[in-house]
């Protein structure tokens, strides 16, 4: 679609983007971003053209409330939301939280289901409606923009819900989410119920609708649209669609469903498609989530043609097998070709080609690991410069680093390994055996950086082809009922299993203290 006809189309059909992987996102198990890791994804959501960026939960901890006011005094474009619970120390914290922001937002949400009333709350729905029109008020006398969330809408009876939205609506939001909060709605219900909310509630029209989707039975991009079709004019979604359990609606998806099938689905947005692909491997990489192959408009595998009768159509029209260009999700195919002779300048040109923007200190540490890759494997493609940059990235501001591995492996034993690591600007050096070369370095790992973690998932997959290629792993650790998650790449699979260990211990350690400062707040 051109910029011309976008702008023939009317405001009113207009989706905003409101855009939940800085809090709804992180809020999931092991995806954990510092705070270095949550300003870097902002900006580019921002430059992206995402119109609310809800950058987290102030209340939380002091981190989060960090996070969501230097995001606010960031933003250039666009909207930063906070959320709140309806207790008035959580509106008074995140409106101190958004109030640097060009434009700020306050979003406070409350539980409205039966069930959520019964055994969450413990409060009538007479008590609930007070409670809506009590804290909607106090959030709109600190801003203007208020959303209002009615968590568990789906499950919530359409008449309570309508009372529930009229009252919210007569305190002054001027934005209504009703979330599927528990992934639970079909396309037909949830365009249904907002049809049904906006008709019964008498002053519907002073307010936005907004759909907020889980994905527990996979429905959340299908549900949203139909919420759309409904009449709700924001979605809410997450990039690579993290969130809660089964994640939200992924935000890569809602878009392009939109640009794509505009001739059914008759809205645009404000998205610069061509970040898309960008801003999936940032967040994978900072959350050190992969991103499943085959996951729609960001997976790798999203526009690769193996089968013969498909790319003998793609040889001969690329519509014939293709619905969208890589190119309009930032994919490229104008591929300069990486090797050991090339220099600098190359090399940033072809960080550029893969919507990279690094510092002057980061383009170096890359470059150099780019060189040390180049000399050690033949060809070095666009997905091991991904790989190496996006973990230069996620590992930037680890305390904890690898310095040197050297491992005894094979049919003799005992496996044995020898780490070196900096440990905040400390060389710590130790010798571990174990059962088999991984289980030797994780025991040298533990030496150095104890933990009561226990691990989840030790998972290897290569980068590219070919007995060269790079190895990525990624390791998940549980303790204490937190969940991280660490990624590492190199040529050789220990050192890359040694880097995503030593990235997941770092993580812990976050967490760790992150918690601790919560309890300490009370
Ligand atoms: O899923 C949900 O209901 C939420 C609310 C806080 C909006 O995330
Ligand atoms: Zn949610």
């Amino acid at each position: 679609m051109t910029n011309d006809s976008q702008s023939a189309q009317s405001d009113a059909d207009r989706v905003v983007i409101f855009d939940t992987t800085l809090r709804d996102g992180e809020q999931c198990p092991g995806a954990t971003m510092t705070f270095e890791e949550k300003l870097e994804v902002a900006e580019l959501l921002d430059i992206m053209g995402v119109d609310i960026i809800e950058a987290g939960f102030p209340i939380a901890s002091e981190g989060d409330f960090e996070a969501v006011a230097t995001v606010a005094n960031r933003a250039k474009n666009a909207v930063i939301a906070g959320l709140a619970r309806a207790i008035p120390a959580d509106i008074d914290r995140c409106g101190q939280a958004v109030k640097g922001a060009r434009r700020g937002r306050i979003h406070t949400f409350v539980s409205t289901s039966p069930i959520h009333l019964a055994h969450q709350m413990r409060k009538s729905q007479d008590e609930v409606l007070e409670i809506i029109t009590a804290t909607v008020t106090q959030a709109r006398n600190l801003v203007e923009d208020v959303e209002w969330s009615a968590m568990d809408a789906t499950r919530t009876p359409i008449e309570y819900l309508c009372r529930c939205v009229d009252a919210a609506i007569a305190a002054g939001a001027t934005t209504i989410n009703l979330p599927d909060t528990v992934g639970y709605a079909t396309p037909q219900e949830y365009r249904d119920m907002f049809l049904a909310v906006r008709e019964r509630v008498p002053n519907s029209d002073k307010a936005v609708f907004s759909v907020h989707c889980h994905n527990d039975l996979g429905l959340a991009v299908a549900n949203s649209l139909a919420g759309v079709a409904g009449g709700a004019r924001q979605v809410e979604c997450t990039i690579n669609g993290i969130g809660e359990r089964a994640g939200n609606a992924a935000l890569e998806e809602v878009v392009m469903a939109i640009q794509t099938r505009a001739d059914v689905l008759p809205y645009h947005t404000n998205i610069d498609t061509t970040w898309l692909s960008r801003a999936s491997r940032l967040v994978s990489a900072v959350t050190n989530f992969p991103v499943q192959y085959n996951k729609a408009i960001v997976g790798r595998n999203a526009f690769a043609h193996e089968s013969g009768i498909h790319q003998d159509g793609m040889l001969k029209h690329t519509q014939t097998y293709e619905i969208m260009t890589p190119e309009s999700v930032g994919v490229s195919k104008t591929s300069l070709v990486m090797g050991k002779h090339s220099g600098r300048n190359a090399f940033r040109s072809k960080l550029k080609e893969l919507g990279y923007e690094l510092g002057d200190n980061q383009f170096e540490d890359a470059f150099t690991r780019f060189k040390a890759l180049a000399d050690r494997k033949k060809h070095v493609y666009d997905e091991d410069i991904e790989a190496l940059v996006d973990e230069e990235i996620a590992h930037m501001h680890d305390r904890t680093k690898v310095v040197a591995l050297t491992v005894i492996a094979g049919t003799m034993g005992p496996q044995t390994a020898t780490l070196t690591l900096d440990v905040e600007g400390e060389h710590r050096t130790v010798q571990s055996i174990g059962n088999g070369p991984v289980d030797a370095t994780f025991n040298a790992i533990k030496e150095i950086m104890p933990h009561q973690g226990s691990l989840q998932l030790y998972q290897v997959h290569a980068v590219t082809q070919g007995t060269d290629a790079q190895a990525e792993v990624s390791v998940r650790l549980e303790e204490d009922g937190r969940t991280v998650t660490g990624r590492g790449a190199d040529t050789d699979t220990l050192v890359a299993s040694a880097r995503a260990y030593v990235a997941a211990v770092n993580k812990l350690k976050l967490t760790r203290e992150k918690t601790a400062r919560a309890q300490a707040l009370g």
